[in-house]
């Protein structure tokens, strides 16, 4: 059996926790949403860094076998810190999007979204460049995504204009395969899809990344199944915007909500 850790800003990171709970329903998964500090989207490198390992070093102190950074943000910032001062297997977001990305691109035009600080760290468009280097990346911040799809707004007509407005240049620039880089937005692909036509591939970091680590726990022999695994949530403001919107995530109310205070005086 493995022991899991997720971690995100916030509430987004529901996503990625879905995917993996699907990919490995034996896994004990302890998913921690600093719904305190979020936005991350918005802030610095060096913040968004320094709260990333505050996170990472509390889960390995819970006995976590690995962490994984669902948030595009401090996956874009903070990976590589991460992997330098943790003894635990770290898995990143950004690295199986892009992978799966120029897999599914046949005309070499990906376009990438996510947060301006995931779309500005250039950390998609590093990651698609060191796997091809014939690739053209369109890449762009779609900041208004987060709070309509925390709003529910999922196929709403100003959901739909919104999407129309951010992804006119990736339309423009004729790309065939869109990386959804943003925890949230795999809740918009209906009218993500819709706005870019069906042609246009939508890639799921999340799903990436869950397929990576169900890997992960196969080579190392600690995937099992007899049992369904348990899991927990512990988020750092009250539990009660992150229980009414983790519905909108998972479709199902969630149980065993605890806050908790990881940094002395916050
Ligand atoms: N979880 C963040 C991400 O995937 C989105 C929300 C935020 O800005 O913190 O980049």
């Amino acid at each position: 059996m493995i022991r899991l850790g997720i971690f995100d800003s916030g509430i987004g990171g529901l996503t990625v926790f879905r995917e993996v709970r699907a990919a490995l329903p034996g896994a004990d998964i302890l998913y921690f949403g600093d719904t305190a500090r979020v936005p991350y989207g918005t802030k610095s490198a060096e913040t968004v860094t320094r709260y990333s390992l505050q996170i990472a070093w509390y889960l390995v102190g819970r006995g976590v076998d690995a962490v994984v950074v669902a948030c595009n943000t401090s996956s874009a910032y903070a990976i590589d810190v991460l992997r330098e001062v943790l003894d635990v297997p770290v898995f990143g977001v950004v690295e199986p999007g892009a992978r799966a990305a120029v897999e599914a691109s046949e005309t070499g035009k990906i376009g990438v979204i996510g947060t301006r600080g995931t779309i500005s760290s250039g950390a998609y468009q590093k990651a698609i460049a060191r796997i091809s280097g014939d690739v053209k990346v369109i890449a762009s911040a779609c900041p208004l995504f987060v709070p309509l799809v925390e709003e529910g707004w999922l196929t709403d007509s100003v959901t739909r204009d919104v999407a129309s407005r951010y992804l006119a240049p990736h339309l423009k620039g004729g790309v065939d395969t869109l990386v959804l880089g943003c925890t949230h937005y795999p809740l918009l692909k209906e009218t993500i899809g819709e706005v870019m036509g069906g042609d246009v591939r939508l890639i799921d970091s999340a799903r990436e990344t869950a397929r990576e680590v169900k890997a992960f726990a196969e080579e190392k022999g600690l995937r099992d199944e007899k049992i369904p695994g348990k899991e927990r949530f512990e988020v750092t403001d009250s539990p009660a915007r992150f229980f009414d919107v983790g519905r909108i995530f998972l479709q199902h109310e969630l149980e065993d909500i605890r806050q908790v205070n990881i940094v002395e005086g916050e």
